[in-house]
């Protein structure tokens, strides 16, 4: 096994930080543990010679590294307070208020694809994307492009869709020889798939009703995580809101968000 110095340690813990923003100050044991056999495997004796390599900025190594670091853990229809409050609060609001019929949602952080095409498939149920003159735009962003492979091919495992409500899982998959679930392509044409680092500038062309930035900010330390929630304040339509994982919150004197319910909060 590769060991990591102390020094590498340091120097890694850094990187990551600057440029992702992913603190892993604790997680010395993990980075062994999760890049000691892809070091090895590449034919390098330490993880200097591998930081070297890193810092060459080569994209497909950086996402290899990220996805070795971080989980892409989700699944269908998780954390359902979330897409309650939408069906009884925010789409009900839209309805009466929205005069442009234009929803934008965004998913950052949106993994192999579950919480966008959750999202797809709740907007379709209430506004009927073919019977209604509703435009609804959901935009879904991921550092990594692993993931949004996964999430444009829209296949998925019985048990990725285990949570989602019976009559969706009639009506939005096909299911696939293997017996798996296929998402439908009416539900899929919604959804526009994107790498975007959430460390990057965002140029808020468009403006969001809603963000769903959910178990992301769980690896960035609280400097990092309050500038990327202050810049989806800037990309939040008036009225709009921010929904987060249920285990993460915002300190509410360091945001202008306001707190409405856990995980949920709203731009005034
Ligand atoms: C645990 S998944 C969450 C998926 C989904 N939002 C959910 O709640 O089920 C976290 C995702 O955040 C992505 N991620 C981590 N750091 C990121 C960054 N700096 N920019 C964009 N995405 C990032 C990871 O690649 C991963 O797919």
């Amino acid at each position: 096994m590769v060991k990591l110095t102390d020094n590498e340690f340091l120097e890694f813990v850094d990187l990551m930080h600057m440029n992702y923003g992913i603190d892993l100050s604790k997680k010395r044991v993990l980075i062994e543990g999760r890049l000691s056999n892809l070091i090895e495997r590449k034919g390098m004796n330490n993880f200097s010679q591998y930081l070297d390599n890193i810092k060459k900025n080569n994209k497909e190594e950086i996402t290899t590294l990220i996805n070795k670091l971080t989980t892409n853990y989700t699944y269908f229809y998780r954390e359902e307070n979330h897409f309650k409050y939408l069906k009884e609060v925010i789409f009900p609001y839209e309805e009466k208020n929205n005069r442009t019929k234009t929803l934008n949602i965004w998913s950052a952080g949106c993994s192999s694809g579950e919480e966008p095409y959750t999202l797809a498939m709740l907007i379709n149920d209430y506004f009927k994307f073919n019977a209604s003159n509703w435009n609804v735009q959901i935009f879904a962003t991921d550092i990594s492009e692993n993931v949004l492979s996964k999430a444009r091919e829209g296949i998925y495992t019985e048990e990725s869709i285990a949570k989602l409500p019976e009559p969706y899982k009639k009506r939005y998959f096909e299911k696939t020889i293997d017996s798996k679930y296929q998402v439908l392509p009416e539900i899929k044409k919604h959804v526009t798939f994107k790498v975007f680092n959430l460390m990057d500038p965002m140029t808020a062309k468009n403006k969001y009703d809603v963000i769903f930035c959910r178990n992301v900010m769980i690896y960035f330390n609280a400097e990092t995580k309050m500038n990327i929630v202050n810049k989806f304040y800037d990309a939040t339509k008036p009225q709009g809101y921010l929904m987060i994982g249920h285990a993460e919150t915002i300190q509410r004197n360091q945001s202008k968000f306001t707190y409405i319910s856990p995980a949920i909060y709203k731009k005034e």
